[in-house]
């Protein structure tokens, strides 16, 4: 069931997507759904040029056809389709679950149009209050960061996976933030990138134009503010 909410808006996602254009290619579960479409496009004649922001994205996009370009070729990009952990209702979002968050902000600030893909539980009030909040970190600064998130209340807690420490595609590691709901997410995400050692926050404040989101019934759309 939520397997079909997400395979619904990654689909409809690629219909925004035209021929010419420089696509920004989130990563995650359900923009996943959006790329093996685009794959078929591009099978089909769409000639587009695909900035994916993970190596996992990379390695889809290439296996399924799609023409791959970096940001130093291509500095702008006309859309971005990306997943989310959480949608509020201005669009601000919660973002890193994957582990792609510090690519996944490069590319949003980068594009024209962001388009989030989702399913409905990405949906809240405010955010923080069901997903934690990923903060990405030099290791060199691991102790110093994480000290200065738990004074702030943060709960944090080093990401691990398979036994060790997890390590995101540009070698640094994640801290986890249990914050609950968030009062203030746009000061926040500023004041958590103040940290020496913090390379990006999984907080995007009004980086996102449209929301599509896969519900029990049908395709909801949600524009920014
Ligand atoms: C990747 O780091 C994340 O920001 C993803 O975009 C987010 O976790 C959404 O992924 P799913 O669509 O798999 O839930």
């Amino acid at each position: 069931m939520i397997e079909d909410m997400k395979k619904m808006a990654g689909e409809k996602a690629a219909e925004y997507v035209k021929d010419g254009m420089v696509i920004g290619l989130g990563t995650g579960s359900t923009v996943y759904y959006t790329i093996l479409k685009l794959g078929d496009m591009v099978k089909d004649g769409l000639d587009i040029i695909g900035i994916p922001t993970s190596k996992e994205t990379e390695n889809l996009a290439r296996n399924l056809g799609i023409k791959v370009g970096t940001l130093t070729e291509y500095p702008e990009i006309d859309l971005t389709i990306d997943g989310a952990d959480e949608i509020d209702p201005e669009l601000n979002l919660i973002k890193g679950g994957g582990g792609a968050l510090l690519r996944e902000k490069i590319v949003a600030y980068a594009s024209k149009k962001e388009i989030i893909v989702a399913d409905e539980r990405k949906i809240v009030e405010k955010l923080g209050e069901r997903f934690y909040l990923p903060v990405e970190v030099i290791p060199f600064s691991e102790g110093v960061v994480f000290r200065k998130l738990d004074d702030m209340g943060l709960n944090p807690k080093v990401r691990m996976k398979d036994g060790g420490k997890y390590i995101t595609d540009n070698g640094n590691m994640i801290i986890d933030c249990h914050t609950g709901p968030i009062k203030d997410p746009k000061n926040l995400e500023k004041e958590l990138n103040m940290i020496p050692g913090v390379v990006e926050n999984g907080l995007f404040i009004g980086l996102a134009d449209m929301a599509i989101v896969g519900t029990k019934k049908k395709i909801k759309v949600l524009k920014g503010v």
